[in-house]
Parts: structure tokens; C-alpha cells; sequence
């Protein structure tokens, strides 16, 4: 038998999964790292902490399912996008924490770009609006502000990478300094259409060539890791919420799918044509097997998952994530509380880098498990205004809706979401789509499987959830939802 890893580098924890050839999960293994907040609006990683939790979630599976280095065909890395690192090629070391995309530092720079009137120019190459989610003003953040930076830079002794570099940089033993379409398509400084790094956009915002990796097709043969006894071949690279739209079997225009991670991505395949949004989306490329483009719309909510995250951490509500669906039960809503969670500012549809988070409607009655109630309800409020601003776009209802990602476990949020958004929501046998993702790009690329039919015919419904409410009771709620986010605004 053979047999495909996925190592999937999430925003909370790492994790390495291993697949037979029929997309089913052999063993997995997860680890959570530290985040560091070191000031209002700054979210940063240690590369390394990021690198030895992937390593030792490698070592486990392979540990636990007694399986070795040779019987794996491939591996794939998927990974939280647009996180910046940059390091001495020389000596591996990062000379900076991970920028991680929920960072705002870099908000003033931004108004500044788009004061100067530069948003067309960038929407048009590159999909993106002007946000500090890109890597592209935490790039030039660091080049400013880390003593030498620049001078190093310009020297050609610095490598930039979003995380799936610095896997692969690390797995090859510093030989790679590679990147796929999807996660160049995140930084900023990519044209989607020429699929090449964008002189002029470097020119723009000042950041040396000499620092950009390597960019491939998702599904290529990258190079090969020794790590572990024996050569395994890395067979893709690609963006975790790209992935995810592959693991879901969206290939083509229309079919579109919600990963509730850390954030919340719905992801809608354009098929080879690149669709820009008029309703506050970006357009993003989605995974590329050969060198035909491929295109999604994208809505990215930055705090989806995260505020489970931050109730457990932060408030101290709950010891466990897995507890809050306990908690949420015990109320039958969330009496009046809406919690909208900007920690991170807002992104889709409204981009505004500052926005502060707020819980409204408390009274005294108020109990922990209405407040957790609202922040689960807060998932599917966000998620339900990707949609809408996506069917605004597509001039349509859209058929169905796939889900994945940990909160995809919470048949709470589904039923609710399936009620706000008017159609039905469905949850696969596999909700690991986003590392099943990268592992059948890596299968393909090393012959294991042989097409996109292949991957469809693995895909299998689990659980579906309709809509239990009517489009009047659906839009009330979500205006309420909405009045809340404008008093942030
Ligand atoms: O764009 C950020 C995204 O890739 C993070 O994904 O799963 O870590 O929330 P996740």
C-alpha cells in the first residue's frame, strides 16, 4: 500500500495527516503553538515553534501508524496564507517573528497606498483589495523596521517566504525556496493574470526581487525531503483554503465551499476565468495542476474559530474548544447578545482594517452561555454576508453550500448557517478537506491518482442541513447582525 502525508500548517496548530490513495484517513497527529500578541493589533509566530510543531506531528504519524518514509508516494504542504517570514538564506535563521495575516500593524501603511489612489492598479493585477491581511506591507514592515533588513535584502542574503516556503525551505534542508500560484497569489505583489511576480508592484512598494521565492503549480514535483530515512518526493504546495476548495471536489465555475477555521473562507471556483467582485470579494487563484489558470472569488472572515479560541484563552469561559457546543445548548438563543468578533479589524465585505470586536445587548440576565451562543451565532452571521455578497456578484442563488474546518463538527452552527443562508449546507464524510486537498495534488503529481474525476468520485456527503426558517425570518436576523457591525464601523 501507499500512502500520501499532508501537512497541514494551520494559524493554531500544525498538523500531519496521512492518506491511503482513497482519500481516507490513516493516522493524524495535531499540535498547538504559541501565538504572541505583543501589542494592541499584532499577531506574531516564531517560525521556529511553527517548524519543530510540524516536525514532531510528522514524527507521531509516522510513529503511531508504524508506517515508514518509503511507503509514503508524497507528501503535500497546505498552510495559513499571507503569514510573512523572512530569513538569512545562509543560516536558516528568521530575523524576525512570523507576521501572521491577522496582524493590523501595518493599517496606516495601507489607507496611505490607497489614498495615493493605487487601488485599481492593485485589484487589477493582483484580485486583492489594499489590506494589511497581504504579505505585502508586512514584507516591507520588516525591510523598514529590522536593523540591516534592506541593506541584507539587497545584498541577496534574505529569503521571503509565507510558511509553505519556510516548510519547504526546512523539509529540503535549505535547498528549497519555492512557493505555489495560490499562496504568491496572497501576497500582493503577484499578477494573477501573468502569473509572474509584478515589476511594477515591486517598484511601487520598494520591496528587491532577490527576495521572492521560486513559484510553481500546486501540483509539482518541488524537490524531496530526507528527513526521515528515505527520500519522500513534495508533490504540491498550496494555499489551506485553496485546498480545501480541491478536498471539496469544487473544480469547476459555481461549486463553492466554507472552511470554519481559525477565520472563515468561502471559496467559489470561477473555473479558467478570473471574476472581480463588485461586492467587497477578492479574486484569488485557485489551485493549478499544469500551467492553466484557475480562479476563485473569495470572502475572508478573520475571526471565525478564533473567538472560541479567545473565549477558552483569553476570558477563561471554557477549558476546552470542544466544550462550547455543550455550552451553547444550554440556552435555546442567544436572548437578545450579538458578538461581532473584529479583533482583527473586518475584512469581507467590509475591509475596514481598524474596527474594534463588541458584544451588544447584554442586561443582567445574561449568562456565559448566551455570550458563547452569540459568538458561535457571530460564525454564521459573517459567513452569511460572504454569501450574499457572492450571489450579489454571481447574479444568482447558489445551489448548495459544502462546509469543513474543526467548527464544521457543530451541528448547531450548521443548521443555523443553512438557516440564514436559504440553502442547503453540506458536510462530507471527510471534514479534513483542506489537508485532503494537498494530498491528492500531490498524488497527482506523482502519478498516484490520475484526475480530477478520480478526486469527485472519492468525494462523499455526510450530513445535510436545510434551511428551517423562512427568507423573512433569515433576513431580520442578519439585519441585526448587520445594524450591529455598522455600529463598529
Ligand atoms: O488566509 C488565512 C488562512 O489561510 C488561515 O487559515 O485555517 O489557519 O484559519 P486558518
Amino acid at each position: 500500500m501507499t500512502y500520501l502525508l499532508a501537512l497541514d500548517q494551520g494559524t493554531s496548530s500544525s498538523r500531519s495527516i496521512l492518506f491511503d490513495r482513497l482519500g481516507n484517513i490513516v493516522c493524524s497527529a495535531q499540535q498547538e503553538f504559541p501565538q504572541y500578541f505583543p501589542q494592541a493589533s499584532w499577531v506574531e509566530h516564531q517560525a521556529e515553534e511553527i517548524w519543530q510543531s510540524q516536525l514532531h506531528t510528522i514524527e507521531i504519524v509516522l510513529k503511531r501508524s508504524g508506517i515508514t518514509a518509503h511507503q509514503i508516494a508524497a507528501l503535500g504542504i497546505t498552510n495559513q496564507r499571507e503569514t510573512c517570514i523572512v530569513w538569512n538564506r545562509k543560516t536558516g535563521e528568521p530575523i524576525y517573528p512570523a507576521i501572521v495575516w491577522q496582524d493590523r500593524r501595518t493599517a496606516a501603511f495601507c489607507e496611505n497606498l490607497r489614498e495615493a489612489g493605487h487601488s485599481r492598479l492593485i485589484q487589477e493585477k493582483t484580485g486583492l483589495v489594499i489590506d494589511p491581511y497581504f504579505s505585502a506591507s508586512k514584507l516591507r514592515w520588516i525591510l523598514d523596521h529590522v536593523p540591516l533588513a534592506r541593506q541584507q535584502a539587497q545584498e541577496g542574503q534574505l529569503a521571503f517566504g509565507t510558511v509553505d516556503s519556510w516548510l519547504a525551505y526546512k523539509l529540503s534542508e535549505k535547498k528549497l525556496h519555492v512557493s505555489d500560484v495560490t499562496n504568491a497569489s496572497r501576497t500582493m505583489l503577484w499578477n494573477i493574470h501573468s502569473n509572474q511576480w509584478d515589476q511594477e508592484l515591486l517598484a511601487l512598494l520598494d520591496i528587491p526581487a532577490s527576495l521572492l521565492p521560486e513559484v510553481y503549480p500546486s501540483s509539482h514535483l518541488f524537490g524531496t525531503c530526507s528527513l526521515f530515512g528515505h527520500p519522500i518526493s513534495i508533490g504540491s504546495i498550496v494555499g489551506d483554503q485553496q485546498a480545501a476548495l480541491f478536498g471539496q471536489a469544487c473544480f469547476s465555475a459555481g461549486m463553492a465551499k466554507n472552511t470554519y477555521g481559525t477565520g472563515c473562507f468561502l471559496l467559489a471556483h470561477t473555473g479558467d476565468t478570473c471574476q472581480s467582485s463588485q461586492h467587497g470579494l477578492i479574486s484569488t487563484s485557485a489551485a493549478q495542476i499544469n500551467h492553466t489558470k484557475q480562479f476563485a472569488l473569495e470572502g475572508s472572515v478573520f475571526i471565525g474559530g478564533a473567538v472560541v479560541q479567545w473565549l477558552r484563552d483569553q476570558m477563561h469561559f471554557i477549558e476546552q474548544s470542544n466544550e462550547i457546543e455543550k455550552l451553547t445548548a444550554e440556552v435555546p438563543d442567544a436572548d437578545g447578545v450579538i458578538f461581532v468578533p473584529a479583533f482583527s479589524g473586518l475584512g469581507a465585505p467590509y475591509w475596514d482594517a481598524n474596527a474594534k470586536g463588541a458584544i451588544f445587548g447584554l442586561h443582567r440576565g445574561t449568562t456565559r452561555a448566551h455570550i458563547a451562543r452569540a459568538a458561535v451565532e457571530a460564525i454564521a452571521f459573517q459567513t452569511a454576508e460572504l454569501l450574499l455578497a457572492m450571489q450579489n456578484d454571481q447574479r444568482g442563488q447558489m445551489k448548495e453550500l459544502r462546509v469543513d474546518g474543526g467548527a464544521s463538527a457543530n451541528n448547531a452552527l450548521l443548521q443555523l448557517q443553512a438557516d440564514l443562508l436559504g440553502i442547503p449546507v453540506i458536510r462530507p464524510k471527510i471534514t479534513e478537506t483542506t489537508a485532503l486537498g494537498a494530498s491528492y495534488l500531490a498524488g497527482i503529481s506523482v502519478g498516484l491518482l490520475s484526475n480530477l474525476e478520480e478526486c469527485s468520485a472519492l468525494w462523499q456527503e455526510d450530513c445535510r442541513f436545510n434551511p428551517a426558517i423562512s427568507s423573512e425570518q433569515a433576513k431580520l436576523r442578519l439585519s441585526e447582525w448587520k445594524s450591529a457591525v455598522q455600529r463598529l464601523l
